[in-house]
């Protein structure tokens, strides 16, 4: 199936690792350019570097989504790179986990800013440049966690505000033909869940509880994160794509 990608400018946040470098790797199969940005800038660089020895075009940016300054440099980078901007895949996220009582304000304020004003901010800067071409795309990922998770308030609230924040975009943006969607995993085999010390627990339950007994995979992500970019849904907008196995 052609997804109508090629030649496509896509900007990844947190596209150093995990789902998001899984998503820049499809992309560029796909044909199209992507500027990879992270808070981590030599991370996202490695990952420019291994994409464009497949022959992709792919840049590094150091950028961190929550500070206003650094979202403009970061646009301004793509934008002097590949001259447009199609997609942008608001990716760049952490937990911070504890139950209410003992989290700590800053690990509030930490993920409820990396979610929401990295979205914010990201997707203001960017709405001028996607009206342009006339069939811009914003995918926001979400988690399963906005139904709510024990441990999880600040994530599960940030991670539901983002698809608050999705719903009343795609109704701002409509008339100039982007589109703006969510993407809401389930438990995802990255980097971020595999370091947790009680990870080997998680896959046991999630093999238990998830209808498609398995762990997710950042391919299994990314594959709906490029239908969403694609033309084959460019009459769909406001939505939450899940990909959790069937497990809500
Ligand atoms: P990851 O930890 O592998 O990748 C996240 C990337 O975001 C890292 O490279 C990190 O440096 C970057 N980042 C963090 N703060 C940033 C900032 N302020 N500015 C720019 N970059 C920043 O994590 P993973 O698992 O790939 O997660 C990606 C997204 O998917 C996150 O939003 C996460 O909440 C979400 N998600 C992940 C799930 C999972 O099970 N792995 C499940 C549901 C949602």
């Amino acid at each position: 199936m052609d997804l109508g990608l090629q030649g496509k400018t896509i900007l990844v946040t947190g596209g150093a690792s995990g789902i998001g470098a899984e998503s820049a790797a499809q992309f560029l199969a796909e044909g199209a350019q992507v500027a990879i940005a992270d808070q981590n800038g030599d991370a996202a660089e490695k990952v420019a570097e291994r994409l464009r020895s497949t022959g992709g075009v792919a840049i590094g940016v150091s950028a961190d989504v929550t500070i206003p300054a650094s979202v403009e440099k970061m646009i301004a980078s793509t934008l002097k790179s590949f001259g447009k901007l199609d997609v942008v895949v608001n990716n760049a996220g952490f937990t911070r986990d504890m139950r209410i009582e003992r989290m700590a304000e800053d690990s509030w304020d930490a993920v409820v800013d990396v979610v929401l004003k990295g979205a914010f901010l990201v997707s203001k800067a960017a709405v001028p440049h996607l009206r342009e071409g006339g069939c811009g795309r914003i995918i926001n990922i979400s988690s399963r966690a906005h139904l709510g998770n024990p441990g999880q308030v600040n994530y599960s609230a940030a991670k539901a505000g983002l698809i608050g924040f999705t719903k009343a975009l795609a109704l701002e943006e409509g008339r100039y033909h982007t589109t703006v969607n969510a993407v809401a995993p389930g438990i995802i085999n990255t980097a971020a869940v595999t370091s947790l010390p009680h990870f080997e627990k998680i896959r046991v339950a999630a093999e238990k509880n998830t209808p498609i007994p398995r762990i997710g995979t950042a391919s299994d992500v990314a594959s709906a994160i490029l239908f969403l970019a694609s033309t084959h849904a460019s009459y769909i907008t406001g939505e939450v794509l899940h990909v959790t196995g069937g497990r809500y």
